[in-house]
């Protein structure tokens, strides 16, 4: 029997069954939506809807169901179209009237978007756990090298050096901006849409900041249609988990590179690489490249959504139950790949000297020959132009540039400039690559994480 057996004859088609059935992949939502179902059964028994004895067995009806389903026994009837019929048609079973009566001044559309904000609350703050353990493993990795520096790139061509530690903080604040975005979009979506009903609110006298405080919102819906018909939340979600698989995305790269023979900076633990089924030698960093790969997927996921969403009227749509597979898919995606990438930073071994080699570059001090010029008074644009035809004089005649720089009179005593790791040293204006700029940085860092985690514990 259909929930609008009443209204239609004739059984659903079996190819509309296939295609409008959920329950194969909204089951996992069973914890929050009865969740939701509890705070009705109560706010039910509050308006006078159900007699506390009423109230008292649905609750226990629901327990009841929430342990079947924990405990993997819960049977799913050929007719439950989703989890929200299933766990209605088990408690009728369970509780014969009573259970009829639990659908009361609600709708599955109010009921859907309850569950959904429920467990995408819950669901973000596991991804925001995941993401500061990253970003401490990070950190412990800078603290074992933290003698360690390396070039710094634009263009992908050697810049600046740049500490080791300065490069990881780099990554670290970048996914801690996704933390507290992950924070922003949970108070935003922190709205319960209980009580809404189809779309027009009831004529039954439920109140709907009753439920919503049971339910830890911290508010409730002020239009009925809108919280049955948003999926912005999902939609925000999808956009925060994108960023973070953006980062991802980028870290993987870096370390793709890093672990190649041409860069030689890093190797991962043999537990965190692959070999090859042809060629004996290889090691690959498929951990890396599986990071730098599933962000297509998850811009799939909200892009995809972004479409479905584009064009619907007021208020709820069938088009909106395909909110909930990219959702999920994006949330198990990037938590496999920080979970991952963790274990490859853990496990990182980071070649310090060939690091260095490639830093000490001595190209890579032009810029601190021109800023000693600047020192004497001469206009940067001067200094730049003279050093760069330095650069190209080494280059043409095939000699170092600090013999190229030694031979100039005037700056005969900047040959300290070459020294091994001088550059880095003299980086030292706040936030710079240096390391008394990076004291100061990690200070700040730890307080920001402290702050984001507080945000979101
Ligand atoms: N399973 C549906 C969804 O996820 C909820 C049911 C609402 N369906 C309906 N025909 N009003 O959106």
């Amino acid at each position: 029997m259909t929930l609008w057996s009443g209204r239609l004859s004739t059984p659903m088609a079996g190819t509309l069954w296939e295609l409008s059935e959920s329950y194969s992949f909204d089951h996992v939502l069973y914890h929050h939506d009865i969740l939701g179902s509890k705070a009705h059964v109560r706010g039910l028994e509050r308006a006078g809807l159900l007699t506390a004895d009423e109230c008292r067995i649905l609750l226990d009806t629901l327990d009841l169901i929430e342990g079947e389903f924990a405990s993997g026994l819960f049977v799913r009837a050929e007719s439950d179209e989703d989890i929200h019929t299933a766990i209605e048609r088990r408690a009728t079973e369970l509780a014969g009237d009573v259970g009829a009566k639990m659908h009361t001044a609600r709708s599955r559309n109010d009921q859907v978007a309850t569950t959904l904000r429920l467990f995408t609350l819950d669901a973000l703050g596991d991804v925001a756990a995941a993401t500061l353990e990253l970003i401490g493993v990070l950190e412990e990795v800078g603290e074992r090298f933290p003698e360690a520096y390396l070039p710094g790139y634009t263009h992908l061509q050697r810049a600046q050096p740049v500490l080791l530690t300065h490069h990881l903080h780099a990554h670290a604040w970048a996914l801690l901006r996704d933390v507290d975005r992950i924070a922003d979009a949970r108070d935003r979506m922190s709205v319960s849409p209980l009580g809404a009903g189809a779309l027009a609110g009831t004529s039954l006298s439920i109140d709907p900041a009753f439920t919503a405080t049971l339910l830890g919102f911290n508010e409730a819906f002020a239009n009925s249609m809108d919280a049955v018909s948003d999926r912005d939340f999902v939609a925000e979600s999808l956009f925060d988990l994108a960023m973070i698989g953006v980062h991802l995305s980028r870290m993987g790269e870096e370390l793709v590179l890093w672990t190649s023979a041409e860069f030689g900076f890093a190797t991962l633990g043999d537990e965190f690489t692959t070999g090859s089924s042809m060629l004996p030698q290889k090691k690959n960093s498929d951990v890396a490249e599986l990071a730098r790969a599933k962000s297509g997927r998850l811009v799939g996921n909200l892009t995809g959504l972004l479409v479905t969403l584009k064009g619907l009227p007021l208020s709820y749509n069938r088009d909106l139950q395909e909110d909930k597979e990219p959702l999920f898919d994006s949330l198990r995606q990037v938590v496999l790949v920080l979970a991952a990438l963790a274990g490859a930073y853990r496990s990182i071994d980071f070649h310090s000297d060939r690091a260095r080699a490639a830093a000490d570059d001595q190209f890579l001090v032009a810029i601190d020959i021109a800023e000693r010029l600047v020192g004497t008074g001469v206009p940067f644009r001067q200094a730049h132009e003279r050093v760069g035809r330095l650069v190209a004089e080494a280059l043409s005649r095939d000699v170092s540039f600090e013999q190229v720089v030694a031979e100039q009179p005037e700056l005969s005593t900047y040959s300290d400039v070459f020294g091994s790791g001088q550059a880095v040293r003299s980086r030292t204006s706040p936030g710079a690559s240096g390391p008394l700029a990076q004291m100061q940085q990690r200070d700040r860092l730890r307080a920001a994480i402290a702050a984001a985690s507080a945000r979101v514990s």
